[in-house]
């Protein structure tokens, strides 16, 4: 299947799902409040992937993103690691509440997928 429609209605805030697009976990969290500060307050500028939160999202409160570790391809664990995001256990690395790497081997931030909001809450991934 090209694309995956998802019912964002079932995604309570907080919380984290995992669907499938082409073969490939794609991550998708309801952010809170707190997290989109979060996110938007860290100096771009000390990134090694250089990239605004507003860059990564077209909604803030859904972050939407490829669910493989951008160094060799694990699928990192939601929920943990030292920003507050995703840690990637094959080799340690660390992604924050934007997915972006921050610490570890990764060199790049967690690739966002083409995605569309059809309806509020509905998204179109692919
Ligand atoms: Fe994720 Fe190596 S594959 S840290």
């Amino acid at each position: 299947l090209a694309k995956v429609e998802v019912d964002l209605s079932t995604i309570p805030e907080g919380k984290n799902v995992i669907i499938k697009w082409r073969g490939k976990p794609v991550f998708i969290r309801h952010r809170t409040a707190g997290e989109i500060e979060e996110a938007n307050k860290v100096d771009v500028s000390k990134l090694r992937d250089p990239q605004k939160d507003s860059e990564r999202v077209k909604k803030p409160e859904w972050l939407i993103m490829l669910g493989v570790c951008t160094h060799l391809g694990c699928v990192p664990i939601g929920e943990a690691g030292d920003y507050g995001g995703w840690y990637c256990p094959c080799h340690g690395s660390h992604y924050d509440i934007s997915g972006r790497a921050r610490k570890g081997p990764a060199p790049l931030n967690l690739e966002i997928p083409e995605y569309d909001f059809p309806e509020d809450s509905k998204v179109v991934i692919g």
